[in-house]
Order: C-alpha cells, then structure tokens, then sequence
C-alpha cells in the first residue's frame, strides 16, 4: 500500500518567452483552492490525498494540466468548479471525470 492514496501534481511552471506554460493560467490559485478543499473535506493525510506543486510535466501546449496518482491520469481544467469535480469525484470517489481528461497525443 502506499503512502497516499491519491497524489495530484499542478504544474505552476513559466516557461521562457511566448511558449506556451501552465503559469499563464491562474495556477497558483488553482492549487490553493484543490489543496484547501482536500482539507476542509478532511481528505488530506496519510492513507488519504496530497496535493503537491510540480515544475513542468512536459505537456505545456495542453496547460494548465494536473496528474493524478497512481492512476496516472492527466487533467486540464479552466476554473474552480472544474477542480472541485476533480476532488470530489476522483480524490474523493476515485471515479475520473471525463470532461476535463487531457489528449493523450498532448506534450509541450
Ligand atoms: S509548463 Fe506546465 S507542463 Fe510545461
């Protein structure tokens, strides 16, 4: 069994000149507000999630992306309701939400 049962990486990197990087997007809040509602849904701890910062993943053209652990499945979303449907139903439900997957042929 691992530490955690469900590990999310946000990729909050910015990337020299006019490629294309996650911190273009309001990321920092992004993982503020995963990480806050981990915790007020008493989620977050050992056995249970953690939500950690990540420098680039190497998927920037498809930015502002997440990965989620050990399912290795990677997200893109635009605001705070698509990351509440990320806690809600795959850290918390362990269901992966569809919508919000990103194309696998996606880099940087
Ligand atoms: S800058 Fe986010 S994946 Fe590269």
């Amino acid at each position: 069994m691992s530490y955690y049962e469900r590990h999310i990486f946000f990729c909050l990197n910015k990337r020299d000149g006019t490629e294309a990087s996650c911190a273009l997007h309001d990321v920092e809040l992004a993982y503020a507000h995963c990480k806050g509602r981990v915790k007020a849904l008493g989620l977050n701890g050992p056995g249970q999630v953690r939500v950690n910062k990540a420098g680039c993943l190497d998927r920037c053209a498809g930015g502002p992306v997440a990965v989620v652990y050990p399912e290795g499945t990677w997200y893109t979303y635009v605001d705070r309701h698509d990351i509440d449907e990320i806690v809600e139903r795959h850290l918390q439900g362990g269901e992966v939400v569809e919508r919000l997957l990103l194309a696998p042929e996606v880099g940087r």
